[in-house]
């Protein structure tokens, strides 16, 4: 017996970042919206752990117990006083290193996997503080749809989508450590006041209303990390710019980068803006995707 569960990517609509907190880590507005771009994560019962991954950037992906699913499973497994004697695969197709959130996805989808094959019966709320543990963008992983985050980003509101958003994404040539793009942000920012992080009223409410042109308009300045993932991956400036000519409504990075995303009026756009893209030669491949997307589902 195996238990499959399919979790989604997601794009940060608004990434407000504070200063450097005591402990490291930057106070957030972070606004998810979980994408149609899915990894699957398959548990079955072994006789030790062990992590096996394909698709896409697999080559990439460490198979040791530093791999997010792997500290997934061994975190429910130390909690229930459980084995875990469990082979986690992983069909990758969310960009690895790419500000997608495919480590965190691969960790929700490995604790929902291994929580159903052992029948821990954890509660959300427990599932959700492993989540937090492992990682700020594990959390949402989990849940999917919409949602603000605060603190580091695993405090989690959901938010309200009235409509479906479609997407393309420019996957880069090469990888972005997210330690590295805050500490780029925190030496950009070394001689400011930073402010705190406040989520957008506008930006909640044109996701409330399914308001394609409000949140175009919202977009351009909404990632505070982009600076310092131009900073250090300057070449997504043409792939923004490209992205932008082929008819996109809005060009960022997403998240910490190296991935762009760009907003389109609707899916034919959308393939249009995809195809301009990969003509110009600017990136290694682009995906079309709507949102929101469900959270972490166990598949039949
Ligand atoms: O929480 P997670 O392990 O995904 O974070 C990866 C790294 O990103 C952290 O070690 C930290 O350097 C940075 N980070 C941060 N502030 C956040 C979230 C992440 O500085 N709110």
């Amino acid at each position: 017996m195996s238990v499959t569960v399919r979790v989604p990517a997601k794009v940060n609509v608004q990434l407000a970042v504070g200063g450097a907190r005591p402990d490291g880590f930057h106070d957030l507005a972070n606004v998810f919206l979980a994408v149609g771009l899915y990894d699957e994560v398959t548990a079955t019962p072994a006789d030790e752990l062990t992590v096996t991954c394909e698709g896409p950037g697999a080559d990439q992906v460490p198979l040791d117990r530093t791999n997010l699913a792997a500290r997934a499973a061994l975190a429910l497994a130390a909690r229930h006083g459980i084995d875990p004697a469990v082979r986690l695969h992983i069909a990758k197709d969310i960009p690895v290193a790419g500000g997608m959130a495919g480590g965190s996805a691969d960790a929700a989808g490995a604790l929902v996997a291994c929580d159903a094959l052992w029948g821990t019966g954890a509660s959300r709320a427990e599932l959700l503080d492993i989540c937090a543990e492992l990682g700020s963008d594990v959390p949402f992983s989990l849940v999917g749809g919409a949602a603000l985050g605060t603190g580091r980003g695993e405090r989690l509101r959901p938010l309200e989508v009235g409509g479906v958003f479609h997407w393309v994404f420019a996957v880069a040539d090469g990888g972005l450590s997210t330690p590295a793009v805050y500490r780029e942000f925190d030496r950009l920012h070394e001689n400011d006041e930073v402010p705190e992080p406040v989520a957008s009223q506008a930006l909640l409410d044109a996701l409330a209303k399914g308001d394609v042109d409000a949140l175009a308009a919202f977009l351009p300045g909404s990632n505070d990390l982009q600076p310092a993932a131009l900073s250090l991956f300057p070449q997504l400036a043409d792939t923004l710019a490209a992205g932008r000519a082929a008819g996109a409504l809005a060009a960022l990075v997403s998240g910490s980068g190296p991935t762009t995303a760009f907003l389109a009026r609707d899916a034919a756009s959308a393939h249009t803006v995809a195809e301009g893209l990969l003509a110009a030669g600017v990136c290694k491949a682009a995906r079309v995707a709507v949102s929101p997307a469900p959270g972490a589902t166990i598949l039949p």
